[in-house]
C-alpha cells in the first residue's frame, strides 16, 4: 500500500500505473477513524476498480462546531493498519495546506437548494459548503473513475451528486448500504465517543426508524413519527433535533405515504454530547433498491 501526503506525487504514482491505460480508480474519501463502514467501501471499490484509493483529512471547513472539530478522534497507524488489511492500494493523507494553498478558503459557488437547506444544512450552518469544497478538491486532485460514499450520510450523498452534476465532474458515484452494529446502531466514527450508557440509549434511533417502517402499513406515518418522537424523548439522554420523511432524491417534504413514493426516513439526535444521524430507506412496497442519485 502506498501512501502519499503530496498531491503531485500522488497524480504521478496513479499515472505510472495507468501508463497503459485500462485502470479503473476507485475514491473512498474520510476523514480517519475508520470503522466497518469504510472498511466496506473499500471492498466494494476493489471489486469495481483496479485501484482503490482512500484520503485521510479532517476537513475543518465543514465543522460548524469548533468543538466538534477538536473532538474529532484521530488515529492515523491505526487507520493505516486498517486499510493495508483491507487491501487499499493507496491512501492520501495531505495537509491543510496541501489541500487548501496559500491558506485559501474559497468557497464553491454552487446554490445547493433545497438540499442544501434542510435537516442537516440547518442545524449546521455552512457545513455542507465545507463538504463540496473539499471534496471537489479531493476529486480535482485524485481525479478518480468512481467516488464511494455511503448512505449513511444521506443528505451528504444528495449535495455531492449535485456538486457533481453541476460541475459535470467525470466521476461517477455509488453510494453503499448504512453499515450496522449487530443491534442496529449505524456505525459512525463518532460511536466511539458514547460512555456505556450513550452507547444503550443510541440503539434506540436506528429502533425507531425500523418500528416506523415496519407499521407503516398499519398506522399513519406521521402519527407514527410522532409517537416514536414522544418515545424518543422520554430519555434523557437523547435530544432528537429531527426525524422526518422526505422523498427520495428530492428531499421535499412529505408526510403521507402516497403508493410506490420512494422515501428516506432521516434522524439526527444527540446521545449525551454526542450528535448521531441515520436513516432508512421506504417505499410502499418497501422493497426499493438504492438508487443511484443523479439530478436532486
Ligand atoms: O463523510 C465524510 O467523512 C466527509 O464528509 C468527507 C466526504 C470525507 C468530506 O470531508
Amino acid at each position: 500500500m502506498k501512501v502519499f501526503q503530496k498531491s503531485t506525487e500522488l497524480q504521478k504514482y496513479l499515472l505510472e500505473i495507468n501508463e497503459l491505460g485500462g485502470k479503473s480508480v476507485g475514491f473512498v474519501p474520510t476523514m480517519g477513524a475508520l470503522h466497518e463502514g469504510h472498511l466496506s467501501l473499500i471492498s466494494i471499490s476493489k471489486a469495481k476498480t483496479t485501484t482503490t484509493v482512500a484520503s485521510i483529512f479532517v476537513n475543518p471547513t465543514q465543522f460548524n462546531d469548533i468543538n466538534d472539530f477538536n473532538k474529532y478522534p484521530i488515529q492515523i497507524d491505526l487507520d493505516l493498519e486498517l486499510l493495508l488489511n483491507a487491501g487499499c492500494d493507496v491512501v492520501f493523507i495531505p495537509s491543510f495546506e496541501e489541500v487548501y494553498p496559500a491558506g485559501t478558503f474559497e468557497k464553491i459557488d454552487l446554490d445547493l437548494g433545497r438540499v442544501g437547506s434542510i435537516l442537516e444544512a440547518a442545524n449546521r450552518p455552512g457545513h455542507f459548503e465545507g463538504v463540496i469544497q473539499v471534496v471537489k478538491r479531493l476529486l480535482d486532485i485524485v481525479q478518480p473513475d468512481v467516488l464511494f460514499l455511503g448512505q449513511k450520510d444521506y443528505q451528504q450523498c444528495c449535495v455531492i451528486s449535485k456538486l457533481i452534476t453541476h460541475f459535470q465532474l467525470p466521476v461517477k458515484l455509488e453510494i453503499a448500504d448504512t453499515v450496522r452494529e449487530i443491534d442496529g446502531l449505524a456505525m459512525s466514527s463518532r460511536n466511539m465517543r458514547l460512555n456505556t450508557q450513550e452507547r444503550q440509549s443510541a440503539i434506540k434511533l436506528s429502533k425507531a426508524l425500523f418500528h416506523i417502517r415496519e407499521h407503516l402499513h398499519e398506522q399513519d406515518l406521521s402519527e407514527l413519527i410522532l409517537e416514536q418522537k414522544e418515545l424518543l424523548a422520554t430519555d434523557p439522554l437523547i435530544h432528537v433535533s429531527y426525524l422526518e420523511a422526505v422523498k427520495q432524491v428530492s428531499m421535499e417534504p412529505l408526510d403521507i405515504l402516497k403508493n410506490n413514493t420512494p422515501m428516506t426516513l432521516l434522524i439526527a439526535a444527540k446521545v449525551g454530547e454526542v450528535r448521531l444521524i441515520d436513516n432508512i430507506l421506504i417505499s410502499s412496497s418497501q422493497t426499493l433498491k438504492i438508487p443511484e442519485i443523479k439530478e436532486v
